[in-house]
């Protein structure tokens, strides 16, 4: 049987729609709920929309951080949830969070770590002046956007891109390596090493533009 993974998601959700899309495709994984600390999110609608089971836990509801993590903690366990994916989860974690699934929640971020952490990264791309930016995948550790990199995909920065226009190439690659990375960790292929990722079992070639582990 699969995995079970489940998705926490703030906002829009289209990696969200990425990832079930992937699993309902045949990926090594099964998006078995959806879990998300606002009520507006879109996330919501799209879960709903592919009969998935979704969790609001508000984060109206609590005042300290922990305490909204243990209520998630709660969820996951009830729904059996093996790996966790953020997906446009806007809440730092704590180790102790972390802790409950070692090595088995996963983010993307939209740059190329551990360049740009944090909110604005194409703003900020742009403003540095890089060539290149692009998309990670990567373990969670308990500092911001931080932990060992399954896989990353390269964008050029075009001379006249504007936030838009360069937000809009890099998430048309989160939206292809999200699952690719997330299926080479629940298949077992990539496994992690300290604190970098090696691959363990063959896998085919990565897509072109796309960079990750090689066979150790
Ligand atoms: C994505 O671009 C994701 O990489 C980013 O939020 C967006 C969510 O979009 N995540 C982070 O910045 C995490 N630090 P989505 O809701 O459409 O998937």
């Amino acid at each position: 049987m699969a995995p079970r993974v489940a998705v926490l998601a703030s906002g829009r959700g289209s990696n969200l729609q990425a990832l079930i899309d992937a699993a309902r495709g045949g990926a090594p994984f099964e998006i078995a709920l959806v879990v998300t600390d606002r009520a507006d999110a879109f996330a919501l609608e799209r879960a709903k929309q592919s009969d998935l089971p979704a969790r609001l836990v508000d984060r109206r509801r609590f005042a300290e951080r922990r305490a909204l993590e243990r209520e998630i903690e709660r969820v996951l366990d009830d729904a059996d949830i093996a790996w966790v994916a953020l997906a446009g989860f806007m809440r730092v974690l704590t180790a102790a969070f972390i802790a409950t699934r070692p090595d088995r929640i996963v983010n993307i971020h939209p740059s190329l770590l551990p360049a740009f952490r944090g909110l604005h990264t194409h703003r900020r791309a742009l403003e540095t002046g890089v060539r290149i930016t692009g998309c990670t995948v990567h373990v969670v550790r308990p500092a911001l956007d931080d932990g060992p990199i399954i896989a990353q995909a390269a964008v050029p920065v075009l001379a006249d891109d504007d936030e838009t226009t360069l937000a809009a190439r890099v998430l048309e690659r989160e939206h292809q390596i999200y699952p690719l990375a997330l299926g080479l960790m629940t298949s077992g292929a990539g496994v992690v090493d300290g604190e970098q990722v090696r691959l363990v079992k063959p896998v085919a070639e990565p897509p072109q533009g796309f960079i990750w582990p090689k066979l150790a």
